[in-house]
């Protein structure tokens, strides 16, 4: 597969977290508390967050996203040795009220202007991706949020892709999956889907496997691939 098939597909499917939405923002109010240790408090508490939800999967104990998150948030800030709660006010709204990442209102807009079926995949709750997809205004351009609380189980299990397959009542031919997470392209292409790595972030290609994907190095450009 290469950059050009892409816009062949009719369904193109999105993680939320990283993709889309931005999973850090470093405010003066929070450089205040945390001081030198605000990168590390940032960068803990994401890892943190996901790897919880991994083993959650493993060990069949399901929390919600929202749970989770303020868990990972809890840690690391034991971690770095901060008790100032107001941490809590700070960045749990990254989550509750999420913001988008520049050039993603852009991206939906193009495909919804190709009559292209679109969708949010994500560990996020419903009150999460609901929110981001409304304080944002992408709900002009967003037909389907599919968060797996509806089925109590984190990606990248395989039951989360088959989910959007089922839910959107396509097939794997139709669907292209994109994500910035690695672990979530490894995941769904290991699944079956094809997959789009957006490597926003100028990441070192991790040693996981990988099925059918392709790469492109940011919002924008994969933009630009469907004008
Ligand atoms: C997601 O939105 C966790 O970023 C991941 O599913």
């Amino acid at each position: 597969m290469n950059i050009q098939d892409i816009s062949n597909k009719n369904y193109f499917v999105f993680d939320a977290f990283g993709t889309l939405f931005k999973t850090s923002e470093v405010k003066a109010e929070l450089t205040q508390i945390a001081g030198e240790k605000t990168d590390n408090l940032i960068n803990v508490w994401r890892n943190k967050q996901l790897q919880y939800t991994w083993l959650r999967n493993e060990m069949n104990r399901y929390q919600p996203f929202s749970t989770v998150t303020r868990d990972a948030l809890d840690y690391s800030m034991r971690l770095n040795g901060i008790t100032d709660e107001k941490v809590f006010d700070i960045l749990l709204p990254l989550y509750d009220t999420p913001q988008l990442i520049e050039g993603a209102k852009d991206l939906l807009k193009t495909l919804k202007e190709k009559d292209k079926t679109v969708a949010i995949l994500s560990n996020g709750t419903r009150s999460m991706l609901d929110n981001g997809v409304q304080l944002t205004g992408i709900q002009y351009y967003v037909d389907h949020i599919l968060s797996v609380d509806d089925i109590g189980i984190y990606k990248p299990q395989p039951a989360v892709y088959q989910m959007a397959l089922e839910k959107l009542e396509a097939t794997t031919a139709e669907l292209l999956f994109f994500s910035s997470n690695q672990w979530d392209v490894s995941g769904a292409s290991n699944f079956g889907l094809d997959a789009c790595w957006i490597n926003q972030y100028g990441e070192t290609k991790e040693g996981l496997p990988f099925g059918n994907m392709v790469e492109t190095g940011s919002l924008r450009e994969l933009t630009s691939s469907f004008l």
